[in-house]
């Protein structure tokens, strides 16, 4: 049987989860709690990461090399960049890429790195599995690109950047680590936000107010997902 991890960044992402599933066991590790908890019949461990892209690196290795997770799902919020992405609609990537690293100066492209890809291609098979949970509860969702980087982007002039280098619909500070760990380890991996901002420049006051309840959607919506997952 398949073990899910289910990863967010923040508490508020892995909260709604916590809430609902049972037969909770709290494990701490490399200065993180991982929760193991079952959900109708399934094996889940939780956790979050702590935000950015190296604790979220550390985690999703963790949940992966040392509680042998087989599948790995991340919940949280974004910021939207596609304009058809209002608040509380839910983007899911089909591919992530890191915005922020740049070694251009060698000739190199935006988010490319010797060995590495600007891109990382979630599952299809998950990817899927999402579309049905949509369809089933007459949800919107967008299949999209999201942007990566290790900065809270609330910034007209950076989000424009982001949109024009990597055609990106939704950024945030997590999902491309995530990915990277996932196609090495060969684990097939899904990321799901809900929007919490525009990523503009009152990005921050939006991020406040909204932030908890889109949490909150992503969460959800994951958890149906669990139901489907074989
Ligand atoms: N997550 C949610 N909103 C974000 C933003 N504006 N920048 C980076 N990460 C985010």
């Amino acid at each position: 049987m398949s073990k899910i991890a289910i990863m967010g960044a923040m508490p508020e992402e892995v909260a709604p989860l916590l809430e609902r599933v049972e037969n909770i066991n709290k494990v701490e590790y490399a200065s993180n709690t991982y929760y193991e908890a079952t959900y109708k019949g399934k094996e889940l461990v939780i956790a979050y990461s702590k935000i950015g892209k190296v604790f979220s690196t550390l985690t999703a290795s963790t949940l992966l090399e040392k509680f042998g997770c087989t599948t790995l799902l991340f919940s949280g919020v974004a910021g939207a960049i596609n304009p058809k992405l209002h608040i509380g609609d839910l983007i899911i990537a089909d591919k992530l890429c890191q915005h922020d690293l740049d070694i251009t100066i060698f000739g190199h492209d935006h988010g490319y790195v010797p060995e590495g890809a600007v891109f990382v291609e979630t599952d299809a098979k998950l990817r899927e599995i999402a579309k049905e949970v949509a369809l089933k509860n007459s949800l919107k969702v967008i299949e999209g690109t999201i942007a990566t980087g290790d900065q809270f982007v609330a910034s007209s002039e950076r989000k424009a950047f982001i949109e024009s280098t990597f055609s990106a619909d939704a950024l945030e500070m997590e999902g491309a680590s995530v990915a990277v760990v996932c196609d090495a380890l060969d684990v097939p991996f899904f990321i799901l936000r809900a929007i919490s901002d525009t990523a503009n420049d009152d990005a921050g006051v939006d991020f406040d107010e909204f932030m908890v309840g889109s949490a909150k959607i992503s969460a959800n919506f994951i958890l149906e997902m669990v139901e489907n997952i074989a």
